[in-house]
């Protein structure tokens, strides 16, 4: 077996095929100690996680719908039912968020980098531990009221929502990748 084959076999299971159970406790500090082993221009941290699980993935659901009407968006009974589930499709989603030092001599797209490096952690992480995940964002990634209800400050912006479970017996096709000869150029004096 190839020493990449984590990598080679990394796939998103949708989100809405994941299934119980999540990584245990146990497990999860080990997935997060892994992917904060992430490159970090000027030893930053710029980036933090939340957790949605349990009953919380329903509250935060019910909570979203209830921020969109108060602020008299209008919503079809599809998009509410979206929003309602939006988080319990998957036994356990973890919010990214990148918390980013404006005017700091690292340029802020190398903190967002960093942040969008530790989702893609937790991605290979999750496969290497036999589990299934999915990143998605959607309207509340970019939404700064959706912001304020997950508790972040004005300066923090969700990456990711990294879903994550266990996978199911079946996954739908696999999308077709490209090679790397599709993707290598080489740079040659002129
Ligand atoms: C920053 C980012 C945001 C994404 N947001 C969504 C999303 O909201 N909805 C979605 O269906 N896929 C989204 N995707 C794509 C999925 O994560 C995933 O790549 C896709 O399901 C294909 O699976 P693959 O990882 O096996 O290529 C996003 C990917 C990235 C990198």
């Amino acid at each position: 077996m190839s020493p990449l084959a984590p990598l080679l076999n990394r796939r998103s299971t949708p989100s809405r095929l994941l299934v119980e159970p999540a990584p245990s406790s146990a497990e999860l500090t080990q997935l997060i100690d892994a992917a904060a082993r992430v490159p970090d221009h000027g030893r930053l941290q710029p980036w933090r996680l939340i957790s949605i699980s349990g009953d919380a993935r329903s509250a935060l659901g019910k909570a979203l719908v209830e921020l969109r009407q108060n602020r008299g968006d209008s919503l079809d009974a599809a998009a509410i039912d979206k929003d309602l589930h939006r988080f319990d499709r998957a036994p356990l989603v973890l919010m990214v968020v990148a918390r980013l030092i404006a005017g700091h001599k690292i340029p802020e797209q190398e903190q967002l980098l960093s942040a969008g490096a530790l989702a893609q952690n937790l991605l290979i992480g999750a496969e290497c531990l036999g589990y299934g995940a999915q990143w998605l964002t959607g309207w509340p990634a970019y939404d700064r009221d959706a912001a304020r209800l997950f508790g972040l400050t004005d300066n923090e912006h969700v990456v990711a929502f990294i879903y994550l479970g266990s996978k199911p017996s079946d996954l739908p096709p696999d999308r077709e990748r490209p090679s790397a000869a599709q993707l290598l150029g080489e740079w040659r004096p002129a």
